[in-house]
C-alpha cells in the first residue's frame, strides 16, 4: 500500500492494484490541500495511479472525489468499485468522465474482483454520512486484509473479521466551530472539545478492530490561502480541529497502542503474514511535521499563482441571484413538510450585500425584510453565486467545506438545517424528508450496555452507533460521549446535550 495522499492509496496485491480516492487538485474553492503534498511523486507511482486495475472512490466529498483528476489522468478501460448507496449519483458523475466499467457492490458483501482477490464495500448512507452515503473498503488478497476506513464512521464492526492493516482518519473534515461567531473562549472550548472527540473515535476504532497496523490517513488538510491559514496547526494553539498525524500517533503512543506506521505521500507499506515494513521515498519524510511553518510557506508559494488563477474563475454577482435562489428552492421546501417542521425557524444567508431569508414555516424564499431568524450564515457573493449557477445539490461540498464564510445560531445543532442544504434536488429531498418524517426505519432492540455505574440502551439515539464501542463516560462519571460523532448524554437523566429530541434509556446499574 503506496500513500499518494489524504485519503488515496495505490494498493498492490499479487493479482490486481486498487486506487483509491486519488486526489490531487485543491479542494472547496482552493481551501484544502493536500498535506503532505502530494505533487511530488515519482513518476513510477503516479504511472500505476493513473492505470489501475480497479479504482474505488469512497464517497462523493471533493477531497476523495476529484473531478479535474479523474478526467484527465486515469484510464478509463479501468473498472471501478461501486458502493451501494441509495442514489446512482456517482454512477452518473462516473459515466459523464467516460468510465463504462463498473463493479456494482453490495453493502459489506464479499466479491472476487480477480482470482483470490475478494473486497467488500462497507456503506452508511445516512444524511449526516455525507452526499449519497460513505464508505469503507476492505481488501482481502487471500493472505492479508486491509481496511480502509477513510472518513466512514462504520457503527456496526461485527462482520469485520480480522484486519492487518486499518487506514483511519483521525483529524476533523468540517468547518465546525471554526466559522462560528462565537466569543473566544467559547470557541476555544469547542475546538478542544471537537478535537478530543475525534482523537476518541480513532482510538475507539483501533481499540475495537485491533489491527497489526494503523495507518494514520484521510487528513487533515493545509490550508494556503492567507484568508484561511489560521486553520493550520502549526504551534498548536490554533482555533483549529485540523491537528495533523504527529499528534494522533503521540495519543496512540500514550494510550499503549504501537502499530501506529506514519506515512507520507510515497510511504509503502508492505504487509505480509509475518511482518509490517514502511520504506518512506523522502529521507527527510518527517520535514512536513517537524518544520511545518517552513514547509507550508514554501508549499504556499508554490501553489500561489493557481491559487489566484481559481479565485479569478468564481461568478461574478448576477442581477438574478433572488429569482433564481427562490425558483430553484421553493418546490424542494414544498415538498418537504417535516424536514421544514424540524428546522422550525428562519435561516438568514447572507450573500455578500445580499440578504436572502429562508422561511422554512412558510416554505418561502424572499429578500429578508428584517424578520427575526435563528440561524445565519453570512458568505461572499461570488460563492454563492458561483454554487447556484453551478446548481450544487450539497452545499457542505460545494461550499461550506471551504470554511469561507461565517455562521451563527440561535440554539443548539440542528441536523434538519445542515440536512436541507445537502438535499438541494428532487431526489436527496425525498430522502431528507423520509428521515425527518421518521419514515426510514431506525431497528428497536432491547439490548443494554453498562457505562460507569450506568445502564443505557445499547444503540446511540443519534446514528446507532454500539455505545459497547464507542459510548465513553466522561471525567464527571455522569456524562456519556458517543465517540462516532460526539454527542454527549447525561445518564442521569438520559437527556441528550446535543439534540433535546434524541434522549437515550438509562437506568442506574
Ligand atoms: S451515532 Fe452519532 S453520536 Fe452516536
Amino acid at each position: 500500500m503506496t500513500s499518494i495522499g489524504h485519503a488515496g492509496i495505490l494498493v498492490e496485491t499479487g493479482q490486481a492494484t486498487i486506487v483509491c480516492d486519488p486526489w490531487f487538485l485543491p479542494a472547496f474553492f482552493g481551501s484544502w490541500f493536500v498535506f503532505p503534498r502530494n505533487d511530488r511523486l515519482p513518476d513510477a507511482v503516479m504511472a500505476k495511479v493513473e492505470r489501475p486495475d480497479f479504482l474505488y472512490i469512497s464517497h462523493l466529498h471533493a477531497d476523495h472525489f476529484d473531478e479535474a483528476f479523474l478526467a484527465d489522468h486515469i484510464s478509463r478501460d479501468t473498472t471501478v468499485l461501486l458502493p451501494d448507496f441509495p442514489t446512482s449519483e456517482m454512477e452518473q458523475l462516473y459515466r459523464r468522465f467516460g468510465f463504462t466499467r463498473f463493479v456494482r457492490t453490495e453493502d459489506a458483501k464479499a466479491v472476487e474482483i480477480a482470482p483470490g482477490l475478494q473486497i467488500s464495500i462497507h456503506v452508511q448512507t445516512s444524511l449526516t454520512d455525507g452526499p449519497g452515503g460513505d464508505s469503507a473498503l476492505l481488501v482481502d488478497d487471500g493472505s492479508t486484509r486491509l481496511l480502509n476506513m477513510n472518513d466512514c464512521r462504520l457503527h456496526d464492526l461485527s462482520t469485520m473479521g480480522p484486519i492487518d492493516a486499518l487506514w483511519l482518519q483521525f483529524s476533523g473534515a468540517i468547518w465546525y466551530p471554526m466559522v462560528y461567531e462565537v466569543p473566544e473562549e467559547d470557541k476555544r472550548r469547542q475546538v478542544k472539545a471537537k478535537v478530543e472527540s475525534q482523537f476518541a473515535r480513532a482510538i475507539s476504532y483501533v481499540h475495537a478492530i485491533g489491527a497489526r497496523a494503523v495507518v494514520p490517513s484521510a487528513g487533515p488538510p493545509c490550508f494556503l490561502d492567507e484568508d484561511l491559514w489560521g486553520n493550520n496547526v502549526i504551534t498548536g494553539d490554533e482555533l483549529s480541529i485540523f491537528p495533523d498525524a504527529t499528534e494522533f500517533e503521540r495519543r496512540l503512543r500514550a494510550d499503549g497502542v504501537d502499530t501506529c506506521r506514519m506515512v507520507v505521500p510515497g510511504s509503502c507499506v508492505e504487509v505480509t503474514e509475518a511482518d509490517v515494513t514502511v520504506t518512506h521515498a523522502d529521507p527527510d519524510w518527517r520535514r512536513p511535521f517537524d518544520r511545518k511553518l517552513e514547509y507550508l510557506r514554501e508549499y504556499q508559494q508554490d501553489w500561489a499563482s493557481w491559487l489566484t488563477a481559481h479565485k479569478a474563475g468564481w461568478h461574478a454577482p448576477s442581477d438574478t441571484l433572488l429569482d433564481e435562489v427562490r425558483a430553484w428552492w421553493e418546490p424542494l421546501l414544498a415538498a418537504a413538510p417535516s424536514v421544514r417542521k424540524a428546522i422550525g425557524a428562519n435561516a438568514l444567508l447572507t450573500a455578500g450585500d445580499l440578504p436572502i431569508l429562508i422561511d422554512f414555516p412558510n416554505g418561502q424564499v424572499r429578500r429578508h425584510a428584517g424578520e427575526a431568524y435563528a440561524y445565519s450564515f453570512t458568505i461572499p457573493r461570488e460563492l454563492v453565486e458561483t454554487v447556484v449557477a453551478r446548481r450544487a445539490v450539497d452545499w457542505s461540498n460545494a461550499l461550506f467545506l471551504s470554511c469561507r464564510f461565517t455562521a451563527w445560531r440561535e440554539g443548539g445543532y440542528k441536523e434538519e438545517l445542515y440536512n436541507f442544504f445537502k438535499s438541494l434536488s428532487p431526489e436527496r429531498m425525498a430522502r431528507a424528508e423520509a428521515q425527518a418524517a421518521g419514515t426510514t426505519v431506525i431497528p428497536q432492540t432491547d439490548d443494554e450496555v453498562t457505562i460507569g455505574s450506568f445502564v443505557v440502551e445499547r444503540f446511540c439515539p443519534h446514528r446507532q452507533a454500539d455505545l459497547g464501542t464507542f459510548g465513553e463516560l466522561d471525567g464527571d462519571g455522569c456524562t456519556m460521549t458517543c465517540t462516532l460523532h460526539g454527542w454527549k448524554f447525561d445518564l442521569r437523566t438520559g437527556a441528550c446535550l446535543n439534540a433535546p429530541d434524541r434522549p437515550i434509556r438509562v437506568r442506574p446499574a
